[in-house]
């Protein structure tokens, strides 16, 4: 088995009084094979932190099993789980040097000097800290900081490291950039990454897979591109990728193919999720993902009119109303001929109907 970690019908409860019960997990169940990089992705509250501490050790569950690399761990302590964490502030110590703050774990476990010496040397290596040994954490960016807490996870040579919301410090470019530092050092070393955070692009862009929580459960997991092309349910459409949810009716019903009226409009969806069924007139909800609408020059059936207008940069983002509903559609500015619209247009628009899904009301 190239099974790493696996979490079994995990619960953990936090009761703070009798009467005030928080359910943090609720069977809870996840595997990552070696290597993996697997990312918690979920709002606030939804038990993200309580996982990767009670994987950690830091927290002993309610109920369930972890067994990291095969061995059930209920009984060992932290530091015999081979994990590091890796944590949001960073949690350097402000009156040691880089050098020191490294080499701490190493001297804990009482090492060889020229041993400390030498792996301190590797991992400032491994995170582009080299020259900047000897500075104290307050005279680094917020970024140099996170990048000496990942060398200070490195230094012990965990199997996993679990990183808690570790760039939610950090300003756009540096989130930008240390995302790409983290993925460079975890596929060159090959470690095995249990990685939280609340940002979908994050979300999209760093994992091989994606655990979408809410409420301590599992609500939908897999590879990024099926989360975002297949959502579940309307709490992941709503949760990745912002989609536009439409009132509907399902019209005529053939197999897999769905004849949905808003308004006045017809569209045929091919129906996604196998397991909801709908009978001719059921009332639903049509997900429309902002780029699955197009304002064309051409004139269509489908006219809105804009509400809003965003000038982002690379692309316009628009608030539409559309057939009785508000709708947002991304445009990007490529092209010499976007026109920028203002508020008051009419828009001809066109619908990616494979980018559609439906969901029961
Ligand atoms: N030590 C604690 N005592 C009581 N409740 C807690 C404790 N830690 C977390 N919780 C509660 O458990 C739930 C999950 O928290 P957490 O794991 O921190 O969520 P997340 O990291 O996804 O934001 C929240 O409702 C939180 O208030
Ligand atoms: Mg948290």
């Amino acid at each position: 088995m190239n099974e790493y970690l696996t979490l079994s019908n995990l619960t953990k409860i936090f009761n703070s009084s009798q009467q005030n019960e928080v359910v943090a997990l609720d069977q809870f169940n996840l595997t990552i094979k070696k290597g993996e990089f697997v990312t918690l992705l979920g709002p606030s509250g939804c038990g993200k932190t309580t996982a990767l501490r009670i994987i950690a050790g830091f927290e002993i569950p309610t109920s369930g099993e972890i067994y990291i690399d095969n061995q059930n761990v209920a009984n060992l302590t932290p530091d015999k789980r081979n994990t590091a964490m890796v944590f949001q502030n960073y949690a350097l110590f402000p009156h040691l040097t880089v050098y020191e703050n490294i080499a701490y774990g190493l001297k804990v476990r009482k090492k060889p000097r020229d041993v400390i010496r030498n792996d301190v040397a590797m991992a400032c290596q491994v995170v582009n800290m080299v020259g900047l040994e000897g500075r104290y954490p307050g005279e680094l960016s917020g970024g140099q900081q996170q990048r000496v807490a990942l060398a200070r996870a490195l230094v012990l040579k965990p199997k996993m490291i679990l990183f808690d919301e570790p760039l939610s410090n950090l300003d756009l470019k540096l989130r930008l950039q240390t995302r790409i530092e983290i993925k460079r050092v975890q596929q060159m070393l090959g470690i095995t990454v249990l990685y939280v955070t609340h940002d979908q692009s994050e979300a999209l862009s760093m994992s091989d897979k994606i655990i979408l929580m809410n409420h301590g459960k599992v609500v939908q997991s897999g590879v990024p591109e099926e989360i975002y092309n297949n959502p579940i349910n309307t709490f992941v459409a709503d949760f990745i990728g912002s989609a536009n949810f439409i009132s509907a009716i399902a019209d005529e019903i053939e197999g897999e193919r769905i004849t949905v009226r808003v308004g006045g409009r017809i569209f045929v969806v091919k129906q996604k999720n196998s397991e909801d069924q709908y009978e001719e007139g059921d009332e639903i909800y049509l997900s429309i993902k902002p780029e699955a609408i197009d304002i064309c020059k051409e004139p269509t059936d489908f006219i809105g009119i804009v509400e809003i207008k965003f000038f982002l940069g690379s692309y316009t983002e628009y608030k539409l109303e559309f057939e009785g509903s508000f709708i947002n559609v991304y445009q990007s500015n490529r092209g010499e001929n976007i026109k920028i619209y203002k508020p008051g247009d009419r828009v001809y628009l066109r619908f990616n109907h494979d980018l559609f899904s439906i969901y029961k009301k």
